[in-house]
């Protein structure tokens, strides 16, 4: 990463790293992050990309509040292999920390914002976890060895159709993959315990809400394609209560669909 970092400490106007945002502050810590070889952390193994990424990655925990991503999400992280959800041409930048783009013009997330949405999820292992946008599949793998099931929903058809025979080849036997709009949920199998929205919506989607478990938990970016989206953590009380935390400045692509 190079270049400028404008503004002071916390200035809020968002700095695009290819397809997501970050605060000019947050920008700056990533900017300074060195990787110590001395000191390695438990999500970066033999990968070198992976390496890179992880410090990041530990920066953006403290942002949430939290004193650090968790291990088994890092751990998570370092097992599923990035190259094989991207296409051919993209397989010698997989290890890189930026989103690369999969066709149709969508991408596959950064592997910090993978991280950070996860963790914030809190999984465990008896938990089913709804996504919407399956993409390439390398969120729900992600998820796959944290929790007991990952429904998946895709409406781009041939994505749709990649993620899903690529997440069964690769044997990720508890993800379940469909095509339609993820906006509104996936019936059958609700509640959730946690729903993992990878695209902005405009609004939070009711259904979504609907299908959270109570002491359940959303991660989702809100917000339009032009103007500043915010990763919002939404958590649903044992009454139904509604609370949603801001988390930090994202830029994902739309969550479409007619409605
Ligand atoms: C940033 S990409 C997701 C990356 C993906 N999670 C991965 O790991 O590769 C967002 C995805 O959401 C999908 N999407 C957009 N709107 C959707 C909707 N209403 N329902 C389901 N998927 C949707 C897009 O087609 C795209 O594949």
């Amino acid at each position: 990463m190079s270049g400028e970092v404008p503004g002071g400490n916390r200035d809020l106007t968002p700095i695009t790293l290819e397809h997501t945002s970050v605060t000019p502050w947050v920008y700056n810590q990533l900017s300074r992050t060195k990787w110590d070889e001395r000191n390695p952390c438990i999500g970066c193994g033999a990968l070198a990309g992976v390496a890179r990424v992880c410090p990041e990655v530990r920066n953006f925990a403290s942002l949430a509040g939290d004193d650090a991503i968790r291990d088994d999400v890092l751990e998570s992280l370092n097992t599923v292999e990035r190259h094989r959800f991207v296409p051919r041409r993209a397989i010698p930048n997989a290890y890189e920390n930026r989103p690369l783009s999969i066709g149709w013009g969508q991408t596959i997330s950064q592997p910090y914002i993978v991280a950070m949405m996860t963790d914030l999820l809190q999984p465990q292992p008896d938990d089913v976890v709804l996504e919407v946008g399956t993409g390439s599949g390398y969120q729900a793998a992600i998820l796959s060895g944290l929790v007991a099931h990952v429904y998946t929903i895709e409406i781009i058809e041939g994505l749709a159709e990649q993620g899903g025979e690529r997440l069964q080849r690769l044997g990720f036997e508890n993800v379940s993959t469909r095509l339609g709009d993820g906006y509104f949920g996936w019936e059958e199998h609700a509640p959730f315990d946690s729903i993992i929205v990878t695209a902005a919506a405009t609004h939070v989607p009711p259904p979504l809400i609907e299908q959270l478990k109570a002491g359940g938990r959303m991660v989702i970016p809100v917000g339009s394609q032009f103007a500043t989206q915010w990763l919002l953590l939404i958590e649903k009380d044992d009454d139904g209560g509604i609370v949603a935390r801001q988390i930090m400045p994202v830029r994902f692509v739309p969550l479409t669909g007619e409605r």
